[in-house]
């Protein structure tokens, strides 16, 4: 492992007290937290409103999603309304933490140690959130982090409270990563020093629309979801899982989620990690601009001083809303329509329904990336009545 790799786990040790193991990326992270701790057959549950990549990285490692139920004030699970038969019957729960607001981290705290449930906090979208006095990602044994979420860069980090466990899960990595050969390196290096040079003069954007007319690539996505063929699924399932089976899904968004990162890459990353501050600081400001417009419920309890990934909006019209702003070159993303409850066929998940307000977290959501808080509201100026509050759904 490079040395900049080695700086990322120390800044993740340092900050969380806990192990820490870089990986090319936090579905990654995911996959081996689920290998490691987990058995195929396994039960395990995960919230609605989530990516679809996840879901298919925990069919991957043989695992049966639970989906729901949702919690109307955090947009994560609503720990309240599993049963406790239902929560004896799982493994593992796996927290969300949509857009960096926390799960109700005390209820499946409690509710995990009394089931002897393994609980795993995904926290992806939660670099800089916190339950209580702790940090997201420092309470269950295992959480998992994703670089390219709240800081543009590579790579994911897989926190454990187990030390002993490093060995197993390096080995684990080893196996799944793939590594560049001396060519590869050479050519995709020289690559990544032409994007820079083409980013310093500005030139990047019209290379990259030219390439895309040559050889338009096809979308990974239909809407806000990935389309699949049930029979292919269950064929990789079937077929003993894991992630060359699964890879036609995982990659989706990230098609070096398995790929060792190049160093100059990683570099970069662990740069922008030692200037979180700034980040979090620009994303303080921007978040509270976005909450003053008044389309966040005042119920949505998040510290005044954790940087959101995303700021949720809610609202009416919430496609044509995306597709106005997309036009002013503003592509607002992680949105997650349908939820997986609906997504996902029968044969590939069990699920414990959510009440219709909390869906207005998959149907009404607009999250807007408080960094780019000053467009979206000079976007907003100049649009008049584009929002507007969605209507109540009982
Ligand atoms: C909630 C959540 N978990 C995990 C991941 C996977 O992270 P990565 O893109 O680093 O693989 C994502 C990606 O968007 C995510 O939104």
């Amino acid at each position: 492992m490079t040395d900049p790799a080695h700086g990322i786990e120390e800044f993740f040790r340092r900050r969380y007290d806990r192990e820490a193991l870089y990986v090319p990326s936090g579905r990654l992270a995911l996959y081996l937290a689920f290998r490691e701790w987990l058995r195929p057959g396994d039960r395990i549950l995960v919230s609605p409103v989530n990516d679809d990549v996840v879901f298919f990285t925990v069919l991957a490692a043989g695992l049966v999603p639970v989906l729901g139920p949702l919690d109307r004030a955090t947009g994560n699970l609503d720990p309240s309304a599993v049963d406790d038969g239902t929560c004896s019957s799982l493994k593992a729960v796996m927290t969300t933490n949509l857009y960096g607001i926390p799960d109700r981290m005390d209820l499946l705290d409690e509710r995990c140690r009394r089931h002897g449930v393994l609980l795993i906090e995904d926290a992806c979208q939660a670099l800089d959130s916190r339950f209580g006095d702790r940090r997201i990602g420092q309470i269950s044994p295992v959480a998992a982090f994703s670089l390219s979420k709240h800081v543009d860069g590579v790579g994911g980090v897989l926190c454990f409270s187990e030390g002993n466990r490093r060995l197993s899960l390096a080995r684990r990595a080893e196996s799944e990563i793939h590594r560049r050969s001396v060519t590869r390196r050479a050519r995709d290096g020289v690559r990544l020093l032409f994007r820079d040079a083409a980013d310093r003069t500005g030139a990047r954007r019209s290379l990259s629309a030219l390439r895309h007319r040559i050889h338009p690539a096809e979308p990974e996505r239909a809407g806000h979801r990935m389309p699949y063929d049930l029979a292919q699924v269950l064929r990789a399932r079937d077929g003993g899982g894991g992630l060359d089976q699964f890879n036609r899904w995982v990659r989706v968004d990230n098609p070096n989620y398995r790929t060792e990162p190049l160093s100059r890459k990683i570099t970069r990353t662990l740069a922008q990690l030692t200037r979180f501050e700034d980040n979090r600081r620009r994303r303080l400001e921007g978040a509270r601009k976005l909450l003053s417009v008044g389309f966040t419920p005042s119920s949505l309890r998040v510290a005044a001083d954790t940087a959101l990934f995303r700021v949720p909006l809610f609202v009416r019209r919430r496609e044509q809303v995306l597709g106005h702003f997309a036009g002013q070159g503003l592509h607002l993303d992680y949105v997650y329509d349908p939820p997986l409850d609906l997504y996902a066929a029968p044969a590939l998940a069990e699920r414990i329904p959510s009440s219709a307000p909390a869906l207005a977290w998959s149907r009404d959501v607009l999250p807007v990336d408080p960094l780019r808080a000053d467009q979206f509201l000079s976007i907003m100026k100049t649009s008049s009545g584009i929002l507007s509050p969605p209507e109540e759904s009982g």
